[in-house]
């Protein structure tokens, strides 16, 4: 365990840059190796999910190395040329890479086995066991649809037309990716629109995918297989959730004044700033462009006194890993934010609503846990009262300690998070960012 404790620090000012978007450096990955020939790809997320990824990858066969100037250059092996791995996969904390991969397995004839940390080994597998055993692969998991678990690809896969019985882009991603591989039209209808890079950058490299909408929001995502993958240059722009912790930390450490740039706003991402907006922040886009086929702008965000809200569950999906930050800006807020909807928070690396509610109420928060959601009672811009001497417990969760290290912040007292280590999973320069924003490098 690495604790540390966060205190005040002073206002955020200057401009920093985070690095590139999780979702979208996990997908380059996995293309760039079904690909035949060579795809470069800046700006990557060199965090652990996706050094996982990358390490997967190797395994079953692709080329993938880093450059003196920071360039990842992938050599695939095209579409159906994965190759049997020697050992088992080591997923780490990374739920998109075991979910993802496992797709891409599924329509294989090659067999897998996953393993990850403590953290994964609780998640539900479930979720993507069911479409891949429909395509014809097999499994043996642990109780409960869980990790260890070992995949029995097949080939030929037979395409299968899924609902969505969640709304959650690693599955549509699985399904999809294992329609690469399976000749035939695999379609994935789903009634509440997910994250959409894996259909993005499919059509970037070159795969048949149509999406209707229906007049009720269902879309209907169909993929062609086999696919063929040309490789392609891509250009991963900066990841709008681990913007969000320095978001919300501009709005409420008073006098910030802080430019993030080149932060991703594709639509399924970026419902938290229209939230925070709603609630009273002052968050500018400036500079609005397209990176890799993905609207971006750098964001300027000043300290603004914060008014709670209920929020409307339909923005969920589009901001689904940015609720823990959210509670933060909730509990330094005037008057009561409402959130509901949230479901899903208590599979993901953590139970984060159960885990938000303890770390913020150890704080000094007025918290309230109900079945889906948070309800809480802001301070009205007062810092709060700090964690006292008592560290607060993060459970292999990144986005609960850097929301904690925000709540740090705009603390009397302070908050000690009980380890750092899993910031590396997604935002391995936080603390660095920090240090340079509030203007505390060494
Ligand atoms: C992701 C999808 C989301 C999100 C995760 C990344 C992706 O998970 O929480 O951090 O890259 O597809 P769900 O699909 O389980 O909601």
């Amino acid at each position: 365990m690495r604790p540390r404790r966060f205190a005040a620090l002073g206002p955020l000012t200057g401009r920093i840059r985070v690095p590139g978007d999780k979702s979208i450096s996990h997908r380059s990955i996995m293309l760039g190796a079904l690909a035949v020939g060579e795809t470069t790809v800046t700006g990557l997320l060199e965090g652990e999910d996706v050094l996982s990824t990358a390490a997967a990858m190797r395994a079953m066969g692709a080329t993938i190395e880093r450059d003196a100037g920071g360039t990842w250059r992938v050599h695939g092996v095209g579409v159906g040329g994965l190759l049997q791995p020697q050992a088992a996969l080591d997923m780490g904390n990374s739920g998109t890479s075991t979910r993802l991969l496992m797709g891409l397995v599924a329509s294989h004839p090659i067999t897998a086995t996953f393993i990850g940390d403590a953290s994964l080994s609780k998640r539900p597998m479930g979720r993507v066991i069911d479409p891949l055993s429909q395509i014809g692969a097999s499994f043996t998991a642990a109780p409960g649809g869980r990790l260890p678990l070992t995949l029995q690809g097949v080939q030929p896969a037979i395409p299968i037309s899924y609902r969505l019985p969640v709304a959650s882009a690693q599955v549509k991603s699985a399904v999809l990716l294992a329609g690469l591989n399976t000749a035939g039209i695999t379609t994935v209808i789903e009634p509440v629109p997910t994250r959409d890079h894996s259909e993005r950058m499919l059509r970037g490299f070159g795969a048949h995918l149509d999406v209707d909408v229906e007049a009720d929001g269902t879309r209907i995502i169909r993929l062609t297989g086999e696919a063929e993958l040309k490789p392609q240059s891509i250009e991963v722009p900066g990841d709008p959730s681990s913007a969000a912790f320095f978001a919300v930390a501009a709005l409420i450490v008073p006098g910030s004044d802080l430019v993030i740039e080149n932060v991703g706003l594709n639509p399924t991402r970026a419902a938290l700033f229209d939230v925070l907006r709603l609630m009273g922040g002052s968050i500018e886009e400036l500079n609005r462009r397209d990176v890799g086929g993905e609207p971006v702008a750098d964001l300027r965000v000043r300290a603004s006194v914060l008014t709670g809200i209920e929020v409307d569950p339909a923005v969920v999906p589009s901001m689904v890993d940015e609720f823990p930050i959210l509670f933060v800006a909730a509990a330094l807020a005037q008057g009561r934010t409402v959130t509901r909807g949230l479901e899903e928070l208590r599979v993901k690396e953590s139970d984060r609503i159960a885990v938000m509610r303890a770390a913020l109420e150890q704080a000094g928060a007025r918290v309230t846990e109900t079945e889906d959601g948070l309800i809480i009672d802001g301070t009205g811009g007062e810092p709060l009262r700090g964690a006292n001497n008592a560290s607060v417990a993060t459970h292999l969760d990144h986005r609960i300690a850097m929301s904690m290290a925000v709540a740090g912040l705009a603390s009397h007292g302070g908050v000690e998070v009980d380890d750092t280590r899993p910031i590396a999973t997604s935002f391995p320069v936080f603390e660095s960012l920090l240090a340079t924003a509030t203007g505390t490098a060494a």
